[in-house]
């Protein structure tokens, strides 16, 4: 028998799983992330910990938790575990790759066409009864999407998902960067692998899918949006620190881009003030890339299937370390 804890609530069917194989599960019930000293005291005695992407795993965790043999995350990004204190201490840490990259693309496209048709300011115009009639210079004139040059940052599962969207549902033009060439897609979506200056300045619509790591902390600077179009769009599912949200506001505000689809925050769950005032094109979720009920389910399970492996003394199956 092994201990179990699990930062926050999931479904009750994985915890069965874990109990049925005779493991000792503790699930956090309550909602909100986890306070650090409670998570500190909660890890003492565990051989496994699920995780969320918001819970800080560093060093002095793996210290306090030193029986842990795994870390399971429930997600795909990981920059919340320090993956080299996990290597040197010999801890399995795990994720849900492949589990959610049609969702987060579905809603990275939703994002992308709300800000540019401006959806949010409709239906806010439409329930204040606004709408008197139709006429051809109507307030919420938008953006095409169809036909127009859509880049990509970070061509990994989710990022050619996202093109695929761009490429065969609205004739986009697909420009990606990226550390290495993916033919695939130039092949299938005749991509086209350029600069992150060339992407820049050529993109109509630029999507984030990059990790968040030292390299792409604030890739998106005041630098960045100066290059940008004045017609750009970004949309942001990555990761927020990825996106410098003081410099971002400024953009939106000089008008150096035209509008934004944000789903991450640099410090979430805080938002920037500025980015909450500015509604013109600005659309804001709260970290939903993955949230559907289906792809929620698959990524508990995964996160199980991992603890059950390494516990039973196998490989775990999504290793990312
Ligand atoms: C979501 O942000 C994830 O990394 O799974």
């Amino acid at each position: 028998m092994a201990r179990i804890y699990v930062t926050c609530r999931i479904f009750e069917d994985e915890i069965e799983r874990l109990r049925s194989a005779e493991h000792d599960v503790r699930m956090r019930g309550e909602e909100g992330p986890i306070a650090r000293d409670e998570l500190l005291r909660r890890v003492t005695d565990v051989d496994a910990l699920i995780c969320l992407l918001s819970d800080v795993i560093d060093a002095q965790v793996m210290a306090a938790g030193h029986n842990l043999r795994i870390i399971a995350n429930l997600g795909v990004g990981y920059d919340n575990i320090d993956v080299h204190a996990a290597r040197e201490r010999g801890i399995v840490v795990t994720n849900t790759p492949g589990a959610l990259t049609e969702t987060t693309a579905d809603l990275t496209f939703a994002l992308l066409l709300a800000a540019a048709r401006r959806i949010v300011e409709a239906d806010e115009y439409v329930r204040a009864e606004r709408f008197l009639g139709w006429e051809l210079l109507q307030e919420h004139l938008g953006s095409d999407v169809f036909g127009k040059t859509l880049g990509i940052v970070g061509m990994g599962r989710i990022g050619t998902a996202v093109a695929r969207r761009g490429h065969l549902g609205f004739g986009m033009n697909i420009l990606y960067h990226n550390r290495h060439r993916s033919l695939d897609a130039e092949q299938e979506l005749n991509a086209r692998s350029v600069s992150f200056d060339e992407l820049l300045t050529e993109s109509d619509f630029i999507c984030v899918h990059t990790p968040l790591t030292q390299e792409t902390h604030h890739l998106f600077n005041r630098k960045a949006f100066r290059m940008m179009k004045d017609n750009a769009i970004i949309v942001n599912v990555a990761r927020g620190p990825v996106v410098d949200e003081d410099a971002l506001v400024w953009a939106l505000e000089t008008g150096e881009i035209a509008g934004a689809g944000i789903d991450v925050y640099e410090n979430e769950p805080k938002v920037h003030p500025g980015l909450l005032k500015l509604k013109e094109r600005v659309v804001l979720a709260p970290h939903l890339g993955s949230a559907t009920g289906k792809t929620r389910r698959r990524m508990a399970k995964i996160a199980v299937d991992n603890v059950l492996s390494v516990l039973s003394g196998r490989e775990p199956l999504d290793p990312v370390i």
